[in-house]
């Protein structure tokens, strides 16, 4: 999609406005995880996500983007990203991905989770626990990587290793983030021939697996958004917008950096916070 297009290189102050956006987002995701239960609709959780980022004097991302109608994407079992929040009500044992993107100052935050809700089943929480493990994996795989292909064969490796079979989406994949929500390079989440660019302080990258629990094919519903799978199984996402900094990586999205889930990889978090 993005072939050999520029890819843009953020200085420390850019990165640090990146950063504002990123934890605007996840002030939206923990007051979206608040409000996730049966008997929420989807659109409960958009107006939730709304009020946040309103409230923060930041700009939704997605709302308006190639006439997207809303502030959160919120995908529902077989639905895998791109569900459009609306009158659906959530029902006990639900697996549902919740996507975010906001903008500060022009520049863009995107992350997204899987929550299952209660009376879960353990084979769904295990596909969720499974993708986010996936994307840490990937995270800290540009740590010490040289060229972004890595991030592909740490997802696959996740996958590998797991008791259980799953698909990885090929269809939908991360990409470069800055001043805009999507831009190159293309972030794929498996293993190719191309290693991919270099690997370097500046680049700004959202990673985000998308696992199935049975084939990975997609399909995209009547309202030219919804991705479903083609089998009907179930599907998990995970996401979050790095920047690579001088002194390693930073977690924009997350509320620690990314410390806590970086250091079970050996990996210690450098927030770009002097040039
Ligand atoms: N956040 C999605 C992504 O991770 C894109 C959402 S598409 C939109 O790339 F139309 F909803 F904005
Ligand atoms: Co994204």
């Amino acid at each position: 999609m993005f072939g050999r297009e520029r890819i843009e290189i953020k200085t420390g102050a850019q990165v640090r406005a990146m950063r504002r956006a990123g934890l605007v987002v996840a002030e939206a995701h923990a007051a979206v995880l608040e409000a996730l239960r049966p008997g929420a609709t989807t659109a409960d959780l958009d107006a939730v996500a709304a009020a946040v980022i309103a409230e923060a004097g930041a700009t939704p991302s997605f709302l308006g983007y190639h006439g997207y109608p809303a502030t959160l994407c919120v995908s529902v079992n077989d639905e895998i990203v791109h569900g459009i929040p609306g009158s659906r009500v959530l029902e006990p044992g639900d697996v549902v991905s919740v996507d975010c993107g906001a903008i500060v100052d022009g520049w863009h935050g995107d992350a997204a989770f899987t929550a299952v809700l209660p009376e879960a089943d353990p084979a769904d929480v295990a596909l969720s626990e499974t993708t986010e493990d996936a994307m840490w994996a990937a995270i800290a795989a540009l740590a010490t990587g040289e060229r972004l292909g890595v991030v592909g064969e740490a997802v696959e490796g996740v996958v590998a290793e797991a008791p259980t079979t799953y698909g990885i989406v090929q269809e939908y994949v991360g990409h470069g983030i800055g001043t805009a929500m999507h831009q190159p390079p293309e972030v794929l989440n498996y293993r190719t021939r191309e290693r991919g660019p270099r690997l370097r302080p500046g680049l700004c990258i959202a990673i985000e697996p998308m696992l199935t629990r049975g084939s990975r094919m997609t399909q995209v519903l009547e309202d030219d958004w919804t991705v479903v799978t083609v089998d009907g199984s179930r599907a998990a996402h995970w996401e979050h917008t790095v920047a690579i900094g001088p002194d390693g990586l930073w977690v924009l999205t997350a509320a620690d950096g990314g410390a806590e889930r970086l250091a079970r990889h050996g990996v210690t978090v450098a927030p770009w916070d002097v040039d």
